[in-house]
C-alpha cells in the first residue's frame, strides 16, 4: 500500500550536487517505513548550500545528510558543530532541534567501525591511508581517535605533508610506498603494514582496472579497505584477496555512517544487514 503523506509527515532530506545517483533516499526511506515513522526522506540537488540551510529552518525539515560539496561550506551556517565535526573541518549531518541546527561527521565512525570488525582494535596499528583529500581527513580522524599509529600516503607531497602534519602521522609519498617491495618487506619486520584504506577515486567505475597499490605490497596479515564501492570489489581488494589479506569493501563505510545518521535522526538503532542488502539491489541495477 502506498505511504500516507499527511500535514504532520515529517521531511528529512539530502543536500548535494549531483545527488541523481545517490542511493541515501532508498535506503533511508526503507528504513522510515520499517520503523512506521511518519516521514519521508528526499533528494535536493542545489548551487548554493546557505540556500540550504535556508531551507531546513523555513521548512522544518528535521534532519539532513550532507553531501560533496558543501561539507565544509555549510559549517559557517549551522548553529552549533560536534567537536569531531570541527576538527575534521567537514559536516556530513545536520539534526534540526527545534529550530537550532546542530552538525556532526559520522563519515569518520563509519570508516572505523567496520575497520575494527575486520582487524580488531586499531590501538597501536600500523595504518596507511592512501590519499590526502577531505574523504582522508575524515578518515584519518577515526583512525586516530581510534589510536592507530597513522602514514598519509599521497601521490602530491604538499598536500599529503600538510594532511600528515594537521593529523600529526608520517609522510610516505605514494611513488616510494609503491616502488619499494624491498621497503616493505623491511616493514614486515620492523614495521609491519597492518592496515592500508584507499581514499582516493582511484579503481571507481569506469577505471575499474586501476589501483592505487602495487599488489606486491600485500600479504596476509593485512586489512585493506577501500573507500570506493562502485565497483564493490575493486582492483586493490580483488589484489588484497587474491594475497590472503582481509577485506572491507567501500559500502561497509557507506552503510555504517548513513546508519549513524538514521539513529541521530530517529533514535532507531539501524539493521546494518538490510540496508547493506537494499544497497546492493538498487547497486546491481
Ligand atoms: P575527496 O575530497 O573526495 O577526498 P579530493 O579532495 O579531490 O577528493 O582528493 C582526492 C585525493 O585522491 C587526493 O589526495 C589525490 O591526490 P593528489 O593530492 O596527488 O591530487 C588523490 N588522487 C586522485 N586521483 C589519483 C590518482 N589517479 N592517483 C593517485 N592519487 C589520486
Amino acid at each position: 500500500m502506498a505511504k500516507q503523506i499527511t500535514p504532520s509527515t515529517k521531511l528529512y532530506a539530502i543536500f548535494g550536487k549531483p545527488v541523481s545517483h545517490s542511493i541515501s533516499p532508498l535506503i533511508h526511506n526503507m528504513l522510515l517505513n520499517e520503523f512506521g515513522i511518519d516521514a519521508v526522506y528526499l533528494a535536493f540537488e542545489i548551487s548554493d548550500i546557505k540556500k540550504g540551510v535556508e531551507a531546513i529552518r523555513t521548512l522544518g525539515i528535521k534532519g539532513a545528510s550532507i553531501t560533496i560539496p558543501f561539507k565544509e561550506d555549510i559549517i559557517k551556517y549551522l548553529d552549533e558543530i560536534d567537536d569531531t565535526a570541527i576538527k575534521i573541518g567537514a559536516v556530513n549531518t545536520v539534526i534540526n532541534k527545534n529550530g537550532h541546527l546542530w552538525g556532526c561527521n559520522t563519515d569518520c565512525d563509519g570508516a572505523t567501525k567496520p575497520l575494527k570488525e575486520a582487524a580488531g582494535s586499531l590501538k597501536g596499528k600500523q595504518v596507511y591511508i592512501i590519499g590526502a583529500g577531505g574523504a582522508a581527513r575524515a578518515v584519518a580522524f577515526g583512525v586516530k581517535k581510534e589510536l592507530g599509529k597513522l602514514i598519509i600516503v599521497n601521490r602530491s607531497k604538499d598536500k599529503g605533508q600538510s594532511l600528515a602534519k594537521e593529523v600529526e602521522a608520517e609522510f610516505l609519498p605514494l611513488e616510494l610506498f609503491n616502488g619499494s617491495t624491498h621497503l616493505s618487506s623491511s616493514r614486515d619486520r620492523d614495521y609491519p603494514i597492518d592496515i592500508i584504506i584507499n581514499t582516493t577515486s582511484v579503481g571507481m567505475n569506469p577505471n575499474i582496472d586501476e589501483s592505487p597499490v602495487n599488489p606486491a605490497i600485500f600479504n596476509k596479515n593485512m586489512v585493506v579497505m577501500d573507500i570506493v564501492y562502485n565497483p564493490l570489489k575493486t582492483k586493490m581488494l580483488k589484489d588484497a584477496q587474491n594475497s590472503g589479506c582481509k577485506i572491507v569493501d567501500g559500502l561497509s563505510m557507506f552503510i555504517y555512517q548513513g546508519a549513524a545518521q538514521f539513529e541521530l535522526f530517529t533514535g532507531i538503532k539501524a539493521p546494518h544487514q538490510l540496508m547493506r542488502d537494499i544497497a546492493l539491489t538498487q547497486l546491481m541495477r
